[in-house]
């Protein structure tokens, strides 16, 4: 067939719905748009700010040099027929507070952004990226009611982007040049793995004494609160807004990398009906597979407490919420 300008073109523009518009989530519109990955709606619970930050979006593309349409909204009608949707919805932590303080104000928000999206996107794939993560990724999988490899929350690339950092600024080496690894929750109780983090090859094992290593292992575990404290309001977004396009991206260019990402696990690790941190490959369809590492005793038992507090706050949450939410 011979192309003429007014031949209809068939191409289907993915189309990336990201729930709440505030820091993490406009930072991650403007990744995907200025990536050229998707059209991207912005969607929030407040009026005329998705509007505003997509208008000024769409006034950057001419600079940025992108086509991507971004759309801001305050109806889940305009999310329909999304590829991907990611939920950023809810409220940040404040110096001081725990992500588990974060629990009964996410939660619901999380349960009804989820119910409304996969109403007018059942073919989507959902990334959670809202905090306490690991208990909020279960609640929408539960919400929704979706096979598990297609939801899924954001924190192992955030965590091990960190390590990486860390190792990179230690070392005095480039970050790209490091490859980290972080399992588990999302939080005090990961599971950063020395000796799957390497820097071009070489396990950071053999660069660096023990001591050292446990200080980079601690900084990482402080992450989040140690941009909290010198933010003082709000909570870090560039790093998990760059950290979750990277998971858009491996799902919509089916690129199959290999990511840490909670996932719902089925006995892999000997952990069952859980959302947490495992290396997956993203692709088209989603998780296509959960690698299971050979883990020693130590790391093995650490990430089972990382599992332990998760179901904990898990069972903590199922009463009040089958009861508060419809
Ligand atoms: N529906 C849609 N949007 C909502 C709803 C709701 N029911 N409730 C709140 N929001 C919106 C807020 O209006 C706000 O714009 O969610 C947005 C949250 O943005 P920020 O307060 O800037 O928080 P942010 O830094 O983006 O963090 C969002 O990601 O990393 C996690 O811990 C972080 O849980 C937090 C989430």
């Amino acid at each position: 067939m011979s192309y003429s300008p007014s031949s209809p073109i068939l191409c289907h523009s993915p189309r990336v719905t990201v729930i709440g518009a505030g820091k993490v989530g406009s930072t991650l519109a403007q990744r995907i748009a200025e990536k050229n990955l998707a059209d991207v709606v912005l969607l929030d619970i407040v009026e005329g700010m998705p509007q505003g930050l997509a208008l000024d979006l769409m006034e950057a593309r001419g600079i940025e040099l992108h086509h991507r349409q971004i759309t801001g909204t305050n109806s889940y009608a305009d999310t329909a027929n999304s590829d991907v949707v990611v939920i950023t919805a809810g409220f940040p932590r404040k110096p001081g507070m725990s992500r588990d303080d974060l629990l009964m104000m996410n939660a619901k928000i999380v349960v009804e952004s989820a119910n409304r999206a996969i109403a007018h996107s059942p073919n989507a794939i959902y990334i959670v990226v809202t905090n306490p993560l690991d208990v909020m990724t279960y609640l929408a999988w539960q919400a929704t009611g979706l096979p598990r490899d297609r939801i899924m929350g954001m924190a192992g690339v955030l965590d091990s982007a960190r390590f990486q950092t860390f190792i990179a600024m230690e070392l005095g080496v480039c970050p790209t040049d490091v490859n980290a690894m972080v399992l588990g929750s999302h939080g005090d109780l990961m599971v950063p793995l020395p000796r799957y983090s390497t820097v071009n090859g070489i396990p950071i094992t053999e660069l660096m004494d023990e001591s050292r290593i446990e200080r980079l292992v601690e900084r990482t575990r402080n992450g989040g609160a140690e941009v909290v404290a010198l933010m003082k309001t709000g909570s870090a977004f560039f790093a998990p807004a760059s950290s979750t396009c990277v998971m858009v991206e491996s799902i919509l260019l089916n690129q199959s990398r290999l990511l840490p990402v909670a996932a719902y696990l089925e006995g892999e690790y000997g952990l069952k009906d859980i959302f947490i941190g495992v290396p997956c490959h993203l692709g088209a369809r989603g998780i296509e597979r959960v690698l299971e590492l050979s883990l020693t005793d130590t790391e093995s038992s650490a990430l089972h407490t990382s599992a332990q507090a998760i179901r904990k706050t898990i069972d903590k949450i199922q009463d009040i919420f089958s009861i508060g939410v419809g």
